[in-house]
């Protein structure tokens, strides 16, 4: 199932399919028959869709907020990292489910990227009344890295997407709000806060199961969360940071202020 919403390559398709399955995994656990975890060969990168094109991040035009033009680019943006994450989640299932986890585990990943398909349907939404649509511009093209970085390290993939890019989302997201307040877009606005409640929950999940498979070697989690972000992040953390979101997901400040000072 993971691996078939990899492989879809169209927005839309690949929400529409990642809510059903979905659906059907919490079914089945409802109903007592779990779907067995079984083994998978993702794609190494997931399809994606003929637009938008995918540019180096130093050749993604920026555009000022104060205009609906600078909106649009901004929303656009989102929505592409929206896309990204849906893969990203059903990718850490398919691509370690030869370690063996607690169920809760896959239950986590799979509401996540539940969610992510709702998020990146919103902003579409939004982009579409705006009279663009997600692909009308170029987007950037280094996403997967991380995945990649991380594909044979499941606590390296844990530090890195939900506990340092996602985390960082909680950073950015109020002051994406306070843009589209001031702009008076209503519907933004709502869409943005059911993303900002959301992701809280997607970095809590990496911090939850980052400290579970540390306590099951018996390993410090911070000490293993400096050497790991320092091995497979390119750059350091930035602050401003989110201290009281981060803290509501079980991210304490020893954990990411040490990793803003090792900028060379
Ligand atoms: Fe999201
Ligand atoms: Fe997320």
């Amino acid at each position: 199932m993971a691996v078939e919403v990899l492989s879809t390559a169209e927005g839309r398709a690949k929400t529409a399919l990642s809510h059903a399955h979905a659906a059907r995994w919490f079914a089945e656990r409802a109903a007592g028959t779990p779907i067995p975890i079984g083994a998978a060969s993702p794609p190494p990168r997931p399809a994606r869709p003929v637009k938008p094109d995918l540019l180096p991040p130093r050749d993604v035009p920026r555009r000022r907020t104060g205009s609906p033009e600078g909106r649009i680019a901004l929303l656009h943006a989102v929505a592409h990292i929206e896309l990204n994450a849906v893969d990203l989640h059903w990718d850490i299932i398919a691509r370690f489910g030869h370690h063996p986890m607690p169920m809760g585990f896959y239950d986590d990943w799979v509401k996540a990227a539940d969610e992510e398909s709702k998020h990146f349907n919103l902003l579409c939404d939004r982009l579409e009344a705006m009279g663009s649509f997600y692909g009308a511009l170029p987007a950037h093209a280094g996403m997967w890295q991380a995945a990649e970085d991380t594909a044979l390290d499941l606590q390296g993939r844990l530090a890195v997407v939900p506990m340092v890019l996602e985390a960082r989302g909680l950073d950015v997201t109020p002051g994406m709000i306070d843009i589209f307040t001031k702009a008076g877009e209503a519907e933004t606005v709502a869409a943005l806060q059911v993303i900002y409640a959301e992701e809280v929950g997607h970095v809590a999940y990496g911090s939850k199961w980052f400290n579970w498979l540390c306590g099951r070697e018996g390993s410090d989690p911070k000490e293993v969360f400096h050497t790991l972000v320092r091995r497979y992040f390119h750059g350091t953390l930035k602050p401003p940071f989110n201290e009281e979101k981060r803290a509501e997901a079980g991210l304490p400040p020893d954990f990411y202020w040490p990793l803003t000072e090792d900028a060379d």
